[in-house]
């Protein structure tokens, strides 16, 4: 089986610790190893017969930077000439493994997910190829916690009780608030982990059934003998990217395809969508306050606070729900509930060139 990482995300939530060249994959936010050498390290006892990682340009070199420790697997760090989304980045993926492997099982993973128990993660993916080689699309499901409108939902058929896998009826990306409130109730929905299982040929196939444009693109890519020779598709890629659209895996092909199963699993998965996520990664204090990096950091009477800090110390006094972020060249001080509008600073910012 092989692995794909999509390490292609800009990540601008995580501000200033993440920058363009450096998103949340590549950095350090649990402030050991990086999200993406964790994902890496996470899959090596599989033993895939290669890893392919997919960025972009901006990104390449330290992506490469970073994985080159790993011996005894075969990784490939592909480029993108510019981000186009899930899609394009699966389907390029699914076209160099069909070259070498047509059925080959390919396990597309999130560079920058965290999860706690990676043994019900590694169990769970095998049980998922089993159903892929099968030709089923495989789906990994979260049981819901909240009416999280940032994600896709999957409606499993559930009549037949027991562990799955299950056929999906129904898949639904980032729906509205009133609609993931619905599906919290009931029941029988889960959330797209973002993790899929599927056959190389399979997948394309579907992108051929739904999405004909960027089929066209990938067919026109051709292999020298050594397929895994990548470095001579550099020019073929950025022809490729030219011409497809920018679309997610999620509304091109999940929200279309018939064929998609799903594997409920519990792993204690988060995918740490800002600041605000850490206590989901990282234990809090009595007082709620989690602090990273932060050796001799003074939090006094402060409750339910992220304070993160690159080197320097970082002290407060009696201050609550607040996102101190202490970087060489950048302060960030947030009010928690308003983690997501780092995002907005970083807009300001490209603005302001
Ligand atoms: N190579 C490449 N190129 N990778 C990309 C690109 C791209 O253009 N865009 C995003 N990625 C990578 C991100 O780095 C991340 O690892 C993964 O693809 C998913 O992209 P996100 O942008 O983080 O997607 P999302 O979080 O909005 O939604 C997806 O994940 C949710 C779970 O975290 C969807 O699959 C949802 O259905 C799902 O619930
Ligand atoms: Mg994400």
């Amino acid at each position: 089986m092989y692995i794909v990482i999509l390490a292609g995300g800009s990540g601008t939530r995580f501000w200033p610790l993440s920058r363009v060249a450096k998103p949340k994959q590549l950095i350090s936010i649990t402030g050991d190893r990086t999200m993406l050498q964790r994902t890496v390290e996470r899959v090596l006892p599989l033993k895939p017969k290669r890893i392919l990682i997919i960025t972009n340009a901006l990104q390449a070199e330290e992506t490469e930077h970073q994985v080159s420790g790993y011996r005894g697997v075969h990784i490939d760090v592909i480029a993108e000439p510019a981000g186009r989304n899930t899609a394009p980045a699966i389907g390029l993926a699914a076209t160099i493994i069909a070259a070498h492997d047509p059925a080959g099982v390919m396990i597309v993973l999130p560079a920058d997910h965290f999860i706690k128990d990676e043994d019900a993660l590694r169990d769970t993916l095998l049980a998922a190829v089993q159903s892929a080689r099968k030709g089923y699309l495989m789906t990994l499901g979260i049981m819901p916690s909240r009416p999280e409108t940032g994600y896709g939902y999957i409606e499993a058929e559930m009549e037949l009780r027991g562990e799955g896998p299950f056929p999906v009826k129904r898949f639904v990306e980032k729906p509205p608030l009133e609609q993931a409130l619905y599906y919290l109730e009931a029941g029988n929905y889960f959330w797209n982990s973002g993790m899929f299982i599927w056959r190389a040929d399979m997948i394309l196939e579907e992108i051929n059934q739904y999405m004909p444009q960027l089929s066209a693109a990938l067919k026109t890519i051709s292999f020298s003998e050594d397929v895994w020779e990548l470095s001579d598709l550099e020019g073929q890629i950025e022809k490729v990217y030219d011409s497809v659209d920018s679309v997610s895996i999620d509304y091109g092909i999940m929200e279309r395809s018939t064929n998609v199963q799903v594997m409920p699993v519990e792993m204690g998965w988060s995918d740490v969508g800002s600041w605000s996520a850490l206590p989901e990664v990282v234990a809090p204090d009595a007082e709620g306050t989690v602090c990273i990096n932060a050796a001799g950091n003074i939090a006094l009477d402060s409750s339910d606070c992220l304070i993160y800090s690159d080197g320097r110390m970082v002290a407060t006094i009696g201050v609550h729900n607040l996102i101190v972020v202490s970087t060489p060249d950048a302060l960030l001080v947030c009010d928690r509930e308003r983690a997501q509008d780092v995002k907005k600073i970083v807009e300001e910012l490209s603005h302001s060139g």
